[in-house]
């Protein structure tokens, strides 16, 4: 049981693409993971790559906690444990939400995702897993996984008038969304980091 470091934005680590993991069931993946889940816990986020913790690797572990979970399309998740995850979106609808970012902090931002995906990965018992996703579900994990490939949310959004320090951003957040009727923005809960 560890709390690892987690890197913030501009350590090489988060810009890089993360290696596979070969032996999912390895010792040491059970033990990188276990700290990894010490760490989401101390941190308060709802999701963590390993990348975060300065480990290159294909790793992510993720929940969706009950207050963010929206009728039967996007129920709670509980935490999953993904290794070597691959993302397909199932149409090309996507909508504008709020994100924060455990290695980005202090802050906020607006980023378009895929609204509807299928996700897979292996489990740390080495078998294939795979599930469809929507909503703040399906955000969560494109923005876990963007961390396997080098890329931070903010690499992501279209409009940098909506970035900003969430303290600052939580006020304005109302004016933002009336600004902008024809996105979806998550609820009062969005500034989870993660
Ligand atoms: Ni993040």
């Amino acid at each position: 049981m560890a709390i690892l470091k987690i890197a913030r934005m501009g350590h090489p680590v988060l810009s890089q693409r993360a290696e596979e993991v070969r032996d999912p069931t390895s010792f040491d993946t059970a033990v990188l993971v276990n700290n990894m889940i010490d760490t989401l816990a101390d941190s308060g986020g709802i999701g963590l790559a390993a990348p975060q913790v300065h480990e290159s690797k294909r790793i992510v572990i993720f929940f969706v906690p009950e207050a963010r979970s929206d009728g039967d399309d996007e129920a709670p998740q509980e935490l999953t444990v993904m290794v070597n995850p691959v993302i397909e979106p199932l149409d090309e609808d996507q909508e504008v939400g709020w994100e924060a970012c455990l290695s980005v902090p202090g802050l906020m931002g607006a980023v378009p995702r895929y609204t509807n995906i299928r996700y897979s990965w292996t489990g740390l018992d080495g078998k294939a897993h795979s599930r469809e996703a929507q909503g703040f579900h399906a955000r969560v994990v494109q923005h876990e996984c963007d961390h396997l490939d080098g890329v931070l949310y903010p690499m992501r959004m279209e409009d940098m008038s909506l970035f900003g320090f969430t303290e600052e951003t939580n006020q304005n957040r109302d004016l933002l969304a009336q600004a902008r009727p024809d996105e979806e923005f998550g609820d009062d809960e969005d500034d989870d980091e993660r």
